[in-house]
């Protein structure tokens, strides 16, 4: 699903944590002893909700967060496995823990998350430094799972013979569970939100999709979608709660519900129907799968004012030979077809992609109709990855047979391509007052930046921190090659100037 970007991770807050349910009765309660837990993640949105949820349930347990990773006693790394790349970034986390844990026995290492998942095996018997294997299905007792290793490590150093501290320190039995209760089960605790007024919610866990190149249909395992009721219930508390935006999340969020039989839900269906939520101001869904954008979606999207004006979309190729290689299920032609019925119905909505360069057997003249048709469909933003094989996929046995610098090459080319247009699309704004969701300060010097419906970043000039959560019309005054700087207006502009997006994409 969705892009994976880099590692979040979970500092103090000192906030107080509120009770909730059973937690209550076993909450670790006096704050002077509770033990200090450090969260790192890695990967995708699903993650990211993930690692809210585990939090969120240390905290009722009593936990508290540290102030930094050394300051913890439970160090925890939510991971992801979907490329190379972000498996090497925890293998070698891991390696300096393993030097930690020789002078701290009690130290408590958990992985978490797709890795657990995938080289469970692997980390129960060679890595003898982690004490928690939990896989993403097995969230909901995640705080009895870390307690319990907890309380083995503190038993186990208490009985060690000094001197063996200086030798390798085994973890306390790992407690490994891949199959559990779902974390979806978990009360949200409003302190651990990275913004109080925006939340993930995952309508379905898994992915039932034969794409060759991907590990998350076995990280993750089937679809199972959560009934509509849940969902509205779950996102009526977060909106009582002071979220106005919402992002729901799915590795193929648009096959929502063909797995409830008889229960006619429908993606559709559920935007209508969160859409009734009053004080909800924004709706959005991640990832979409080209062959689930059906007419009914279309329909929802063109008449629902509150959803999210960009569709993530990818693509992955605009070669037919490589997406049939890729089992995608599409060609271009048919892509072409169904954006074209979307754009007749909704022309706002932009279009977001998600492309891998360098597949097997991917040649240049493949590579060269990527090119032309990331340009031909427009998009608006593209996640552009270089093929990285993953054990046990079915593309793994082919050859990966794109040398790396021919990767590299078409990486950047396709990057330069997409930022081309995406500049366009940034041009197009200026003189334009936009509606944005104000986040909080902006990576661009003293300043605060928001996003508006159609995703795009807008930094601007503010200091009032009150208004970090509110909406407010920007004036677009200048485009860079990945956002946009403006100046803040009245809150009237807003429905004078309002960018007509369409305008915005011609
Ligand atoms: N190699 C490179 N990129 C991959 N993705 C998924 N699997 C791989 C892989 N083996 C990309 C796809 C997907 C995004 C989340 O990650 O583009 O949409
Ligand atoms: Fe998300 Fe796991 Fe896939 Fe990474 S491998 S993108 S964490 S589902």
């Amino acid at each position: 699903m969705g892009a994976c970007y880099g590692a979040r991770t979970a500092v103090a807050s000192g906030r107080n944590q509120p009770l909730h349910g059973d937690a209550r009765d076993r909450r670790i309660c006096d704050p002077m002893t509770a033990p200090k837990y450090h969260l790192t993640s890695y990967g995708c949105q699903m993650n990211k909700l993930d690692s809210e949820l585990v939090e969120s349930k240390l905290r009722q347990r009593g936990y508290q967060a540290a102030e930094s990773e050394a300051a913890a006693s439970v160090v925890l790394i939510n991971t992801c496995s979907v490329r190379q790349h972000a498996e090497d970034r925890v293998w070698s986390k891991l390696g300096k823990l393993r030097i930690r844990k020789r002078t701290e026995p009690q130290l408590v290492v958990g992985v978490l998350g797709c890795m657990a998942q995938e080289h469970k095996r692997y980390l129960l018997s060679r890595m003898p430094h982690v004490d928690l294997v939990v896989g993403p299905s097995a969230f909901g007792d995640i705080d009895d799972t870390v307690e319990q290793a907890r309380q083995k490590n503190a038993q186990l150093a208490a009985e060690r013979e000094p001197a063996r501290t200086k030798h390798e320190v085994h973890g306390a039995g790992v407690v490994s569970v891949d199959q559990g209760v779902s974390g979806d089960t978990i009360v949200r605790d409003v302190k651990v939100r990275p913004h109080r007024s925006q939340a993930f919610v995952s309508v379905m866990r898994g992915c039932n999709m034969p794409c060759t190149y991907c590990i998350v249909p076995t990280t993750r395992g089937d679809e199972v979608s959560r009934p509509i009721a849940d969902l509205v219930a779950e996102c009526e508390r977060l909106c009582g709660d002071g979220v106005t935006e919402i992002t729901l999340l799915g590795q193929t969020v648009n096959a929502y519900g063909r797995d409830l039989t008889g229960q006619d839900a429908t993606l559709a269906r559920l935007l209508r129907a969160l859409h009734a939520i009053p004080s909800l101001r924004r709706l959005a869904f991640i990832t979409s799968h080209p062959n689930f954008l059906n007419q009914e979606l279309i329909d929802a999207l063109a008449e629902l004012p509150k959803v999210a004006r960009y569709l993530h979309l990818p693509a992955q190729s605009g070669s037919n030979a490589v997406l049939k290689a890729m089992r995608r299920g599409y060609t271009t032609e048919r892509y072409l077809a169904r954006i074209e019925q979307l754009r007749a119905k909704a022309p706002d909505i932009e279009l977001h992609s998600d492309f891998i360069v360098g597949y097997p057997g991917e040649t240049a003249a493949d590579f060269d109709q990527t090119v032309a048709f990331l340009q031909r469909v427009g998009f608006a933003q593209s996640y552009v990855f270089k093929y990285s094989p993953r054990p046990g996929t079915l593309a793994a046995d082919l050859p990966d047979d794109v040398p790396e610098p021919e990767k590299e090459r078409r990486n950047a080319v396709l990057l330069a391509a997409q930022e081309e247009l995406t500049a366009g699309f940034n041009r197009a704004m200026v003189g334009k007052v936009v509606e944005v969701l104000i986040e909080g300060d902006s990576k661009v010097d003293g300043r605060f930046s928001g996003r508006t419906a159609h995703h795009r970043l807008v930094h601007f000039e503010c200091s009032d921190r009150d208004r970090i959560g509110t909406y407010a019309p920007v004036l677009v005054t200048e485009a860079l090659a990945h956002s946009c700087l403006g100046t803040l207006q009245r809150d009237d502009a807003a429905q004078a100037g309002r960018q007509d997006p369409a305008e915005a994409h011609a």
